[in-house]
């Protein structure tokens, strides 16, 4: 399997280093040998169509903050120009997440449907705004657009939805899809601290976004909320459908006043009929009153009842397993095309 990968930050040089350690084991156990064939990263790109030297490309990335030193001669090249010369059965976006205009994602995801190579995407900005578009445009090209990692990270939350529960009727949704506000939550409820306290430990601790209003804000969360109806519940939503509030307006006091009642606090993204990410009181015996940077969520389906599923939302490793576990799915399919 020849792999396309764009962006080379947390995840990107995750997923690397993870195909470079695990690369006899995949063959041995799955009979597959997943090539990186192209990088490109913010200043360049690399191509060597007999698959790069992973423990180069780290290297390289390493030294110079850069994959462009990797071979001078295509350095230049952009992502859409990797996608239009490269050969590759599937192309990954790692890049970060957008959710103003899904770019320079948006894009990339399109280019690479429009030639025929199947997708992977880490990033949650153009799926959030566009997913039954992309949905319909892979299916239009006749390619598969797989997404596990953009939700939970490497908890596979969109597959328990969609494959585990086949068969079932999903009548509602509802989780914690972000692990840097229910840090802050449980620092507030726990340590007494004060909303600016609580995200300056979660930034020093390195779970915040960039731009951390994408997570307090409720839109990381909405992000994830949206694809997750898309997938699992069929839904054909974006992020405008969905209403959102943030957990800036939440106090220590509020944790004491619910405390009294048996209570927490926590923001939950819910879809039923509407789609609603909210800072919102919950027993603590709920299975979603967890702490720290888990992820959880509740799936009520008709037949099966309430079914939760917990894990760490985020991380490099994390992230990239799900990356794997779509190739591998991508991978059975084309055998499969390859049979008949
Ligand atoms: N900022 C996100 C979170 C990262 O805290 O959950 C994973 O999407």
């Amino acid at each position: 399997m020849r792999i396309i990968l764009a962006g080379l930050g947390v995840v990107g040089k995750s997923l690397v280093r993870l195909l470079h350690e695990r690369s006899d084991e995949l063959f041995k156990e799955y009979s597959i040998r997943p090539r990186i064939v192209a990088i490109s990263d913010l200043s360049g790109s690399a191509i060597d169509t007999r698959g790069l030297d992973l423990k180069r490309v780290l290297d390289v990335k390493e030294k110079s903050g850069s994959i462009s030193g990797y071979n001078k001669e295509v350095a230049s090249l952009d992502t859409n120009e990797l996608i239009e010369k490269t050969e590759a059965e599937v192309f990954v976006d790692a890049t970060p997440t957008n959710v103003r205009d899904g770019e320079p994602g948006m894009t990339y995801l399109k280019h690479a449907m429009k030639f025929h190579k199947n997708v992977i995407s880490v990033n949650k900005g153009p799926l959030a705004l566009a997913l039954p578009a992309l949905t319909e445009l892979a299916e239009l090209n006749h390619i598969k657009l797989r997404f596990s990692g953009t939700v939970g990270g490497g908890t596979p939350m969109l597959e328990f939805g969609k494959r585990c529960l086949e068969g079932d009727h999903i009548v509602s949704i509802r989780g914690i899809l972000n692990g840097t506000t229910n840090f802050m939550l449980t620092q507030m409820e726990e340590q007494g601290l004060s909303f600016d306290n609580a995200l300056n430990l979660a930034k020093k601790k390195g779970y915040a976004e960039a731009e951390p209003s994408l997570d307090v804000d409720g839109i990381d969360a909405a992000a994830k909320l949206v694809i997750m109806a898309n997938l699992v519940m069929g839904k054909k939503v974006t992020m405008k459908n969905v209403e959102v509030q943030g957990i800036r307006r939440v106090t220590p006091h509020d944790f004491v006043k619910a405390a009294k009642k048996g209570s927490t606090i926590r923001l939950i993204a819910s879809v039923s009929d509407k789609l609603v990410v909210k800072p919102t009181e919950i027993s603590i015996h709920d299975p979603l009153a967890v702490s720290g940077v888990l992820n959880a969520v509740t799936f009520t389906s008709k037949f099966a009842g309430d079914l939760t599923v917990v894990g760490a939302g985020a991380g490099g490793y994390e992230t990239a397993s799900a990356i794997l576990r779509d190739m591998l799915d991508i991978n059975e399919s084309l055998v499969v095309a390859a049979r008949n």
